[in-house]
């Protein structure tokens, strides 16, 4: 790489940081920063790789992460965005679908509403979602998080993903939804081998075609984005996975400087 083009990358890496540390807190919803780096690091190794394809999410609620994937992939890629779409319908409070088209129009990133798939994931053909997405490079499954619904939601992944596309299961080893992590094991157990785990975060487990593990583990250690975490290795179900640690004292550093209304400089925590 020339030093022209290391400054326009150094550049292009920290417009991205401030929008996972800044614009995006100010989406109501589920992702929080370590995650965000996660997803920039597999999308960037993809996009660097020629691993090429969409991204699809189930459960979109008011697009925190629907968001970070339209400013990492730019306008040209779908994003195939599922959900009911009714949370606010029980609560009594503004539409849900209208919040998440006007979010994108504050941050810049029009929801493209063509690619919107409302109802219920479980009972979405995937051959409907081939015709919509392509071949999928990501795939975020954050839906219901019912035994019946990851069972559904994973099948829907494998039948729709690229051969080179990962999963990222939301809420594993979260004791609030104990089923999420039995249905990402009976995933496993029930597709033989063909995927495996290759990296686990605090909220997520994120798998792959097994052909493809070693590639992603190697991207999760050499990602910049992710030296600041603890990388410890573990075992899942027959595949080495990479936990990315987060220790109590940044997590506290980080929230301090959000709640005092330094949010700005919060990312500093995570260099
Ligand atoms: C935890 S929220 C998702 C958070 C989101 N990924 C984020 O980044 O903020 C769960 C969402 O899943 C949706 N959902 C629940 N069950 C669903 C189903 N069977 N099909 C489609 N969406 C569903 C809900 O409407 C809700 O918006």
């Amino acid at each position: 790489m020339s030093s022209a083009e290391i400054s326009k990358s150094l550049r292009a890496d920290t417009v991205i940081r401030k929008f996972i540390f800044h614009d995006l807190q100010a989406i109501d919803g589920y992702i929080d920063p370590p995650d965000a780096l996660v997803f920039l690091a597999i999308l960037e190794h993809q996009a660097a790789s020629g691993l090429g394809g969409s991204v699809a999410e189930i459960g979109v609620y008011y697009g925190r992460s629907y968001f970070l994937f339209r400013r990492i992939c730019g306008d040209e890629e779908r994003i195939v965005a599922i959900d009911l779409f009714d949370v606010d319908e029980h609560t009594g409070g503004s539409e849900q679908y209208a919040r998440f088209v006007e979010n994108g129009r504050r941050l810049g990133l029009p929801v493209r509403e063509d690619l919107v798939i409302k109802g219920d994931s479980t009972l979405l053909d995937p051959h409907a979602l081939a015709a919509k997405a392509g071949p999928i490079r990501f795939f975020s499954i954050d839906g219901g998080h019912m035994l019946h619904h990851v069972a559904s939601d994973s099948a829907l992944a494998a039948e729709t993903l690229a051969d080179h596309g990962i999963i990222a299961f939301d809420d594993t080893f979260n004791p609030t939804w104990p089923e999420v992590t039995v249905g990402v094991g009976d995933f496993l157990r029930e597709q033989r081998g063909e995927f495996a785990v290759f990296c686990i975060t605090k909220y997520k487990t994120y798998v792959c075609r097994r052909a493809f593990h070693a590639d992603y583990c190697a991207a999760i250690a050499a990602s910049a984005d992710l030296s600041a975490f603890e990388h410890v290795e573990t075992e899942f179900l027959g595949s080495k996975a990479t936990r990315l640690e987060n220790p109590m004292r940044r997590r506290l550093v980080h929230q301090l400087l959000v709640r005092s209304g330094m949010g700005i400089f919060s990312e500093r925590a995570y260099r």
